[in-house]
């Protein structure tokens, strides 16, 4: 296509009042009209409504439109549904940029609607200038036939397992304990009221259930050793921890539902020293096995290396400790039972078993969250003081058994199964969702679902839950019988191409194979398109879909045009990133409007070049914003972007540039404040204020 040809439509929302009422959304429309290649620029009450989408369908075919800019909400919400509108309209959805003036400008800026409305112009400038270098893309389609492996088979695992079998899916469970069960079969009582009905008997029955299941294929014992391949198509190889020889699989979906282990307390409240001081699993497992008859004084301490600056609530702990502490009280009536806790989160029906617990006689002591109770032991007899809260007023207790409310992480198999699927983990060692809204039961690599106590620590039924509704995610590819993918892959030139190799190492998805002649091939199923593979290409060979080198660099031209002095080239990851700017702009933060965002998928994406570049312009400062360590939504691109920046920094000063104008931040998607808190420290110390 001739420049001639490029017909650029420019829609700017003024989203009611959100945008409007500080943005003067017709100066920006004005603006956009003059800008090269805009045929027409309108502005839309509410771009998101049915009646304006059509309206946005019937300019585009009347003005042939072949390129669409929206400036409007973030795209991290609304984005497909302009994808959706534009591929209606007769318009490649590849085609389409999207420009975020409301939580990167109308929230953020709004005592300063002169500056605001600058900002919104200049990112619809820098939207324009990607736009007419935008190609045409396409997702991949790729069979999906109807064979899922479950690994892990605990309850989230069965309950996975029986309902993509009840569909009529072959499901293969994997477990790598000699029986399935997982966690249960080492707790005594589900719950409070059941005392009844043993964890045991629940798990025998689900058991049998799933062992008579025609379409269940179970192996216990038994371990993942390799999986090769992608959704659809997986290779999988079982190692047996017998002597059963190895199985090799052809799958098409995976769930992990690996579940989840305490943490053991390290030396604390005497905890390894004193038998007598047990974990509220080891309590479980003495219930259980009905060895606690003689017990006259327990205490239980909650929150026991959780709630502090390292990890959060443990989100089943206060269930546990009353749910045992009646299970205690059912054995042995006369046995004092004391729980310390610092805050009781219990939902409803957990209220009601507090009710039953203190009915029980069982006693409850609030104590400081700075001021964890203390153990020691005086002529043999375990001693614990405690300041209780409420009271005002240090205590004594005497205790022949203490028991720990600890917090959970994944599973040992974490490390294992997370290199062999290539996903992420976050800081408390569980396995990341793909998004904590969007994408709470899949990871970002398609085909593998999330269910269970591998997610996060959950109660029986939330973990029951979570294992169906993985199914269910697991199940709609097998279901339609293919799958989509977004058409944002890496896709090499070979001209200038030395074949070192490099990309096909860096990968983080093992998407890039080396054939026999040794050119580097891209294995489009595999792509994830985050980008670290062309950041690395020595002779930038490598493109990516939608984000290629020449785009990047009209946004950084068309941002530093102007006042290039003044600036800040922000490169923002789509996912936490993004997430944290987003939050701030909901949460209303205010901060300098100095910075232009340029969205890539993965910090990993931002190359030397890319750093480096905006300096050469003038730019005041450049930063690049990624995910918080270690959770990045590309396994380890975070880590990559870190090691670059370093290097970066060397450049910089080699060129003659200040490379204390680079900066970086690592945030998580609910930081708004960690965002505009940098943005603040940036320009007061670039002194651009
Ligand atoms: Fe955010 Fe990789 S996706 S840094």
């Amino acid at each position: 296509m001739g420049d001639e040809d490029i017909k650029i439509g420019v829609f700017v929302c003024d989203c009611g009042t959100n945008i409007a009422g500080v943005v003067d959304v017709p100066a920006v429309v004005k603006y956009a009209r003059g800008l090269e290649h805009v045929v027409l620029a309108d502005e839309g009450r509410w771009s998101c409504s049915v009646d304006y989408l059509s309206k946005m369908q019937d300019l585009i075919r009347e003005n042939k439109i072949n390129r669409v800019v929206v400036a409007s909400c973030t795209p991290r919400t609304h984005e497909p549904l302009f994808k959706r509108t534009t591929k209606e309209a007769g318009v490649n959805p590849y085609l389409l940029e999207f420009v975020s003036i409301r939580e990167q400008v109308s929230w953020v800026h709004m005592k300063e609607p002169a500056i605001a409305t600058e900002k919104a112009k200049d990112l619809v400038k820098m939207g324009v200038a990607k736009a007419a270098l935008l190609e045409e893309g396409q997702e991949i389609r790729l069979p999906v036939k109807t064979d899922c492996l479950i690994i892990g088979g605990g309850m989230a695992g069965m309950n996975a397992a029986l309902s993509v079998a009840d569909q009529g899916f072959n499901a293969t469970i994997v477990e790598k304990e000699p029986q399935l069960g997982g966690l249960l079969n080492q707790i005594c009582f589900i719950s409070h009221d059941n005392h009844k009905r043993p964890a045991a008997r629940v798990v025998q029955a689900k058991a049998e259930q799933v062992q008579s299941h025609p379409q269940i294929t179970v192996f216990v014992d038994t371990q993942v050793e390799t999986v090769e391949g992608y959704i659809g198509n997986y290779k999988v190889a079982l190692k047996s921890n017998g002597n059963v020889s190895p199985q090799k699989l052809d799958i098409s979906t995976i769930i992990v539902a690996t579940g989840m282990q305490e943490i053991k307390p390290e030396g604390q409240f005497e905890y390894g020293n004193d038998p007598r001081v047990i974990t509220q699993l080891q309590l479980d497992n003495k219930l259980r096995n009905k060895h606690l008859r003689n017990v006259k004084n327990v205490v239980m301490v909650s929150c026991v290396n959780s709630k502090n600056e390292s990890r959060g609530c443990c989100n089943i702990g206060c269930h546990t400790a009353v749910k045992n502490a009646i299970a205690i009280k059912h054995l042995c009536q006369e046995a004092s039972v004391h729980i310390l806790y610092r805050d009781m989160s219990l939902i409803k029906e957990e209220g009601t078993a507090q009710q039953l617990a203190k009915r029980l006689g069982v006693k409850f002591l609030r104590f400081p969250d700075d001021r964890y109770p203390e153990v020691r032991k005086e002529n043999g007899d375990l001693k614990i003081k405690v300041y209780d809260l409420l009271v005002g007023k240090e205590f004594e207790l005497s205790s022949d058994l203490i028991v720990l409310t600890t917090a959970f992480k994944g599973n040992a198999s974490v490390g294992q199964v997370k290199g062999l699927l290539k996903v992420s983990t976050n800081p408390d060692g569980f396995f990341q969702e793909s998004h904590v809204k969007l994408g709470p039961l899949e990871f970002a690599t398609d085909g593998v679902s999330l269910g269970g106590c591998a997610k996060a620590p959950m109660t029986f039924k939330e973990s029951s839950e979570a294992g169906i509704g993985s199914a269910m995610k697991a199940s709609i590819p097998m279901q339609k019988g293919y799958i989509e993918t977004e058409g944002i892959v890496a896709d090499i030139d070979l001209t200038d191409c030395s074949q070192c190799g490099l990309c096909s190492k860096r990968c983080p998805y093992s998407a890039i194979k080396v054939d026999e002649e040794e050119n580097p091939e891209v294995i489009k199923a595999l792509c994830k398109g985050c980008g670290l593979c062309a950041a690395d290409c020595p002779n930038e060979c490598i493109g990516i879909v939608h984000y290629s080198d020449d785009q990047v660099f009209a946004q950084v031209e068309a941002a530093l045009e102007e006042s290039a002095e003044k600036k800040i080239i922000a490169y923002v990851c789509h996912w936490c990133a993004l997430g944290g700017v987003d939050m701030a702009g909901v949460s209303r933060l205010q901060y300098p409007s100095n910075a232009r965002l340029i969205r890539v998928m993965c910090s990993a994406r931002v190359s030397m070049k890319m750093m480096q570049r905006p300096f050469e312009l003038g730019a005041a400062g450049v930063l690049v914003a990624g995910c918080e360590f270690p959770t990045c939504h590309y396994i380890e691109g975070n880590y990559a972007a870190e090691k670059r920046l370093k290097r970066a920094h060397k450049k910089l000063a080699k060129a003659g540039f200040d490379p204390e104008k680079l900066w970086n931040v690592w945030c998580s998607a609910a930081d708004g404040p960690k965002f505009a808190n940098t943005m603040r420290t940036m320009i007061s110390e670039l002194k651009l204020e």
